[in-house]
């Protein structure tokens, strides 16, 4: 238990399981109040009950603007505020440009994307009100390199990168900063999208020899939600175990 987000209002979307709870429970640790923002109501409700007073759960499509409406407004009503919004959702199929489909397009652009833009725009208003607030984009770092079968899923996470440096732009002289960060191979659900094979041969590729862990990407995001992180706005943070170098 620490205080690193005392006083702190967080809405974190994607996070019913896997790297999202790992936030979650960290930023309640660390005395943020969360709202836990998912599609996945059975597993956002009972993480919500498990974290006690300081967390509850909401339904929330990130690619449905009505429905940010009533997150920010559940954060506000029940809370009190918005000082963070982790945009963490995300969704990944592994596909060749062959086996792309415009309805596989479609569905990566709306949540990594579109989802993304939704929360930047859902959240400006009242941070910007406050004069204060921190933003952090999941990309990856198939936003950074074009890795094999991930062109849908990837030219997404790119367009996460762009977006975060302009809405840095021109969220920053409002005291709102905006961050990203590139996860490389981190042991979720989301892995099983990938072959045995593919799975195995990660470590190999990888500086530090292993998967990195929810909790260690839980750190990063927290330091980039804190007031530890004060003059970084726009950057780009991998947590990669050097897989990008
Ligand atoms: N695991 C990795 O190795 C890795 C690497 C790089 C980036 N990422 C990114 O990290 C983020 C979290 O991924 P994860 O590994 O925890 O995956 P995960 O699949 O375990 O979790 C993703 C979460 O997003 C939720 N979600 C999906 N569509 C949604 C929607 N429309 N609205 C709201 N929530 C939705 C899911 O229900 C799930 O809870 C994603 O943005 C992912 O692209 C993951």
């Amino acid at each position: 238990m620490g205080n690193r987000l005392e006083g702190k209002v967080a809405i974190i979307t994607g996070a019913a399981r896997s790297m999202g709870a790992a936030q979650a429970g960290l930023f309640v640790a660390e005395g943020a109040k969360v709202v836990i923002a998912d599609i996945l109501d059975d597993d956002g409700k009972r993480l919500a009950d498990q974290l006690g007073d300081s967390a509850t759960f909401v339904h929330l499509d990130v690619g449905e603007e009505a429905q940010w409406e009533a997150a920010v407004d559940t954060a506000v009503t029940e809370f009190g505020s918005i000082d963070i919004l982790v945009n963490n959702a995300g969704v990944y199929r592994r596909a060749s440009f062959e086996e792309i489909t415009p309805e596989l397009i479609d569905l990566h652009y709306k949540v990594n994307q579109l989802g993304v833009f939704l929360g930047l725009r859902a959240v400006y208003a009242p941070m910007r009100e406050q004069g204060s607030g921190s933003i952090v984009n999941v990309s990856s770092i198939s936003g950074m390199r074009a890795l094999p079968g991930h062109a849908a899923y990837g030219t997404t996470k790119w367009a996460v990168r762009g977006l975060t440096k302009y809405a840095a732009t021109e969220f920053g002289r409002h005291g709102i900063r905006v961050n990203s960060t590139h996860p490389g191979f981190i042991d979720t659900v989301m892995l099983e999208e990938n072959s045995p094979e593919v799975n195995a041969g990660i470590s190999a590729v990888t500086p530090l020899g292993r998967k990195g862990t929810v909790d260690e990407l839980a750190e990063v995001t927290l330091f980039l939600a804190s007031d530890a992180s004060s003059y970084v706005n726009g950057a780009e943070l991998t947590i990669d175990g050097g897989t990008s170098i």
